[in-house]
């Protein structure tokens, strides 16, 4: 599946220690007039080195040397890049230079918080709350603190508003993928530059604390290779970083015969048609507080939107409660494939009340096993009561009970044996790894709003779309006292974004696709809130997406296990 491969494309990027005279006119320029322009000339690409994900702290560090090296003897002094850039970039900011001029200003409106559950849910409410007047429908800066880019592209679909302001209708294209909202939003004109906040964490993905990159958002045509010529678009977008420039599409594109790789295609820059401009800034998030603090990096901006996803604190494998009980991947994915092939939701609440039925099932196995084992609990009324149910019967015609109230959706396919298949598989499996499976959940890989493909409509168990064997996401599992810290960070950059005076927050839980830390959810959301609450120095009005997969409480507390 793609979606699981893609999300920090822009940590294969190489990117060069310093500065270059290019980029900085292209700041310079940009400051001046807020329109880019599309007709900026490029310098010859110098070097084309892409990183792969896998590849170790130590080898990374090797090659930035080399790149490093081979860039000597250009203007990369500090003094050149303070001249040009018009940004000190070392010099240690006293706490008092803090933006004071904007130190009085009184905030009358609660500031609004939309909770999303997967990251790109957050399109209805930036484009709604542009429409409305509270944010600008152009020239955006988007903060993003985040454990990944996301700044990957979609597909074009023959229905796709292609660089233009989308209708309500139409911002379902754009929620395509995890991974790929930012540019599909930064395309209809929404945003003009991305600053995106990195976790220490994330640190071998990265040569430098801080990089600036100009992102071409283009299409390119494609023939599919099923319809001979029948040309379709793609989209495309180059990354140019310090001389080097890399253009990637989803689809091949006519006349190319590159390779795909785990990230898509490349493709020439001559076959890009570019239609817009954006920038990238990727900072460390210790120096992005020391960036807050500079007077004239972000100015009086006053188009700040603020996105932040929970997965910044960590990414792990939701996967791994059902391996540390050595249960095998064939086990597991045997299982899988029974509920994806039978339980077909097409709603939330369909959603919702197949993985209930499916605890209830495996909650009853569990118990049951658990009385014939334990002499101790045998004579209890308990298992008195459980040890005369048939759990085949019960269960078939409570499912038929769902199915008749509309409440569970089958597949077309629906296996007869569907139930006494489950069972015949939970009868191979110890207690610890029924646990386990409770614990983990069922659910759909995606929610019912994202447009839905052939790779990502499917319900199963609900371990995301990453696991350690199958896998590009760099793993971290935080501990209690790093997230207590990071929270403090974290308060200490929103202390300085309040300046700015964001008119819109999303936060994204990103619980559903496996990559926020399961067991520190909680933690996590409500150090978010909090911190925003005790920094913004204004009321807040939380919104709770309607889809939040086990709603507004969330996945773990859905409903005891
Ligand atoms: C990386 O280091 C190894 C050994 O130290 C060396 O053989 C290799 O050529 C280096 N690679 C680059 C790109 O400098
Ligand atoms: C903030 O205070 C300064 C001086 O104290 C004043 O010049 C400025 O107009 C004030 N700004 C606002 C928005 O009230
Ligand atoms: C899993 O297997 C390993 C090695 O066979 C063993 O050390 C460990 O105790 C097992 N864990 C469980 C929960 O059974
Ligand atoms: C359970 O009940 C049976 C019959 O009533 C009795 O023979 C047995 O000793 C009891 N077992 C325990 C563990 O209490
Ligand atoms: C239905 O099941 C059959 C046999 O199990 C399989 O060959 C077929 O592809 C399935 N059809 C769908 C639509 O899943
Ligand atoms: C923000 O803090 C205030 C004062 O401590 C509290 O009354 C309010 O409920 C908090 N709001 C949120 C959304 O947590
Ligand atoms: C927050 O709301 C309360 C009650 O609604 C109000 O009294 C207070 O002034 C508000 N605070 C701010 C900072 O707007």
């Amino acid at each position: 599946m793609r979606m699981k491969c893609r999300r920090n494309i822009i940590s294969y990027i190489i990117s060069v220690t310093l500065f270059s005279f290019l980029v900085t006119l292209y700041v310079i320029g940009l400051r001046q007039n807020k329109q880019i322009g599309t007709n900026f000339n490029l310098k010859p690409v110098r070097f084309k080195v892409r990183r792969d994900v896998h590849s170790s702290k130590k080898e990374v560090n090797n090659l930035s040397k080399s790149l490093v090296n081979s860039q000597k003897g250009n203007i990369n002094t500090k003094e050149q890049r303070k001249e040009h850039f018009g940004v000190i970039l070392d010099k240690k900011v006293q706490p008092s230079t803090i933006a004071p001029q904007y130190s009085n200003i009184t905030f009358d409106r609660p500031l609004n918080v939309y909770i999303v559950e997967e990251h790109h849910e957050v399109i209805p409410y930036w484009f709604g709350a542009a429409r409305r007047g509270i944010i600008p429908k152009a020239g955006n800066v988007l903060i993003h603190i985040d454990g990944h880019s996301d700044m990957y592209t979609a597909e074009v679909l023959p229905e796709y508003p292609l660089f233009r302001w989308p209708s309500d209708k139409q911002l379902i294209y754009l929620m395509q993928r995890n991974d790929a909202f930012i540019q599909a939003a930064a395309m209809a004109g929404l945003i003009d530059r991305v600053i995106w906040v990195w976790p220490d964490w994330d640190l071998p993905n990265h040569d430098q604390q801080y990089t600036l990159s100009t992102y071409s958002l283009g299409w390119a045509y494609v023939i599919s290779p099923e319809k001979q010529k029948t040309k379709h678009k793609t989209f495309c977008f180059c990354i140019q970083n310090n001389g080097y420039r890399e253009c990637m599409s989803v689809q091949n594109a006519e006349k190319e015969k590159t390779e795909e790789d785990e990230s898509g295609f490349k493709i020439q820059y001559k076959n890009c048609r570019i239609k817009k401009q954006v920038i990238v800034e990727e900072v460390h998030e210790q120096k992005m507080l020391q960036y807050l603090t500079k007077s004239d990096w972000l100015k009086d901006n006053k188009n700040i939107m603020l996105d932040i996803d929970e997965d910044y604190y960590g990414c792990t494998y939701a996967i791994e409660p059902l391996l540390k009980t050595n249960m095998s991947y064939e086990k597991i994915y045997q299982f899988d494939e029974t509920v994806a092939a039978n339980l077909c939701p097409a709603s939330a609440t369909h959603e919702k009340e197949s993985d209930y039925f499916l605890m209830q099932l495996i909650g009853s196995v569990r118990i049951k096993r658990a009385c014939a084992i334990n002499p101790n609990l045998k004579n209890s009324t308990k298992c008195l009561q459980i040890i005369k149910i048939d759990l085949l019967h019960t269960f078939s015609t409570l499912l038929t009970e769902k199915v008749a109230e509309k409440s569970i959706n089958l597949c077309p396919n629906v296996s007869q044996a569907f139930i006494h298949n489950l069972l015949s598989q939970m009868g191979k499996l110890r207690i610890t790894q029924l646990h386990a499976l409770q614990k983990t959940g069922f659910c759909s890989i995606t929610s019912t709003k994202t447009l839905k493909n052939q790779y990502n409509d499917k319900f199963g168990i609900c371990f995301g779309a990453n696991t350690p064997k199958n896998t590009q996401i760099f793993e971290h599992s935080p501990t209690k006292n790093e997230i207590i810290k990071r929270t403090m960070l974290l308060k200490q950059i929103l202390k300085k974004i309040k300046y700015f005076s964001p008119n819109i927050v999303t936060v994204c839980r990103s619980v559903r696709d496996g990559y926020t830390p399961r067991n520190y959810f909680e933690l996590i959301e409500s150090s978010i809130i909090t911190a925003l609450n005790r920094t913004m120095d204004r009321n807040l009005s939380l919104h709770y997406d309607r889809d939040l997969i086990g709603g507004k409480p969330g996945w773990p507390s859905r409903h005891k296990a």
